[in-house]
């Protein structure tokens, strides 16, 4: 037999469109929660679509069937794939070709763990919403249950997302403010301030240990600045004395609380979270203090990061400036002094989760900086130590010692 060459060219060129449409192809995308009116579903919709990764094809938004179906098709989904209930969305979309290659959990925290974990049975990749289960037995569970399966369990610690949280961590891995000595977290902000809420049930259920678990602040607002703690630095927290307090009487969890920690590699830990703190309007800040300088980081202007170097004047490094590490360069996306914000930053998690997921599915290798997502070690990790916090608040501050890291 013999080929024509005109054949054999014809052959590869059709290879190549074939592979390189694969190449292109957008993964599918599910959101549980994050219905109308929740705090979070607009970031997660905004981030995941924003770079192209992704296509929302299925969701089951709300808690309530009927709102769930009728948002869904307001937001473009097609009438079977917009589901009323979570089980109903696992039940038909694990068998389709087309299903998601990537499910999002933004419902409230106590439905964290059974949600996420049949999803990952069933195959699906996961983001889940912080905190990533309500006990630690939990988290162990959902962690080995991603290992076995061999899927992702992202945790959405989406501050990790921002440039200039990127530029501290590269920073301080190039040594440039040296050996880290000390490092101050805080997540401190005026939510749960007013006495006249404590009938209001959105305020009310976060105090309420039956509904919120161990601890209040520490486990929703704190839990962020300690993730952001352990990330920039690259350490983990091996013990912890905490003084949790109650600032509003009658609260069943914690309103205040203030921790002192060790890190991994010899750092010194500080951390403040707070519902009292009027005027610190969402008070999310890290500041990294090393032997040869310090660098200081808020939400509020994500886009600024403070960096001294010892007996050096301080200098404000700019978001989408020359010179950047090529970490903080990739995540960001409008020209300097262009505001680029929260959504944003969640997008940086979603792009970083499409290229690995694109990368498995096409046999490609990942660019190693799309790795640095948050997963399910960490969100196992940060509920570790909250809860080592919570055993040492009920000890007056007696210091308690992480699982398995030493210090
Ligand atoms: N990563 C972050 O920066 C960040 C910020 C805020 C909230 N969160 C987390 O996101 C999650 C949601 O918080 P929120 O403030 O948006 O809550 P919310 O109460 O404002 O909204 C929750 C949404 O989930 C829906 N829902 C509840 N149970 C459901 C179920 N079984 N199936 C489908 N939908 C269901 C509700 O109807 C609602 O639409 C929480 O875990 C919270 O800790 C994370």
């Amino acid at each position: 037999m013999t080929v024509d060459v005109f054949e054999i060219a014809l052959i590869l060129k059709t290879l190549a469109l074939i592979t390189g449409k694969r190449a292109m192809q957008k993964v599918n995308w599910g959101l549980i929660g994050g219905g109308e009116g929740s705090q979070i579903g607009f970031a997660h919709r905004a981030g995941a679509v924003l770079d192209g990764k992704f296509r929302f094809v299925a969701g089951a938004l709300d808690a309530d069937p009927k709102r769930a179906r009728e948002y869904g098709i307001r937001l473009g989904l097609s009438r079977d794939r917009a589901y009323g209930d979570w089980r109903e969305f696992v039940a038909c979309e694990r068998n389709r070709s087309d299903r998601p290659g990537l499910v999002t959990v933004a419902t409230p925290n106590d439905t964290h763990f059974e949600i996420a974990s049949t999803f990952l049975r069933a195959g699906f990749h996961v983001l889940c919403e912080k905190p990533m289960t309500l006990t630690v037995d939990d988290a162990i569970e959902l962690d080995a249950i991603a290992r076995q399966e061999d899927r992702i369990c992202a945790v959405n610690y989406g501050y990790s997302g921002y440039p200039m949280i990127r530029q501290l961590k590269a920073m301080v891995a190039a040594g440039q403010i040296g050996r880290v000595r000390v490092v101050v977290a805080e997540f401190a902000g005026g939510f749960m301030a007013d006495e006249a809420d404590s009938d209001n049930p959105r305020v009310r259920w976060r105090f309420d240990p039956n509904q919120a678990g161990v601890s209040a602040v520490s486990l929703d607002l704190g839990i962020h600045a300690l993730h952001l703690a352990c990330f920039v630095t690259g350490q983990s927290v091996a013990s912890v004395s905490s003084d949790f307090a109650h600032g509003i009487a009658g609260r069943g969890l914690e309103d205040d609380s203030l921790t002192a920690f060790r890190m991994s590699g010899g750092a010194i830990g500080r951390l403040w979270a707070s519902g009292l703190a009027i005027g610190r309007t969402h008070g999310l800040a890290i500041q990294v203090f090393g032997s040869q300088g310090g660098l200081r980081w808020q939400q509020e202007q994500p886009n600024q990061l403070q960096w001294t170097p010892l007996n050096g004047s301080t200098s404000i490094l700019e978001r989408g400036a020359e010179g950047l590490f090529p970490a903080a360069r990739r995540a960001s996306r409008v020209t300097i002094g262009h505001p680029e914000g929260m959504p944003l930053a969640f997008a940086n998690i979603y792009r970083d989760l499409g290229e690995v997921i694109m990368s498995r599915r096409d046999g490609n290798e990942v660019d190693p900086l799309a790795l640095d997502y948050p997963d399910s070690e960490d969100g196992l990790h940060s509920l570790q130590v909250v809860f080592a916090m919570v055993r040492s608040a009920g000890k007056r501050g007696a210091w308690q010692r992480v699982a398995g890291i030493q210090d």
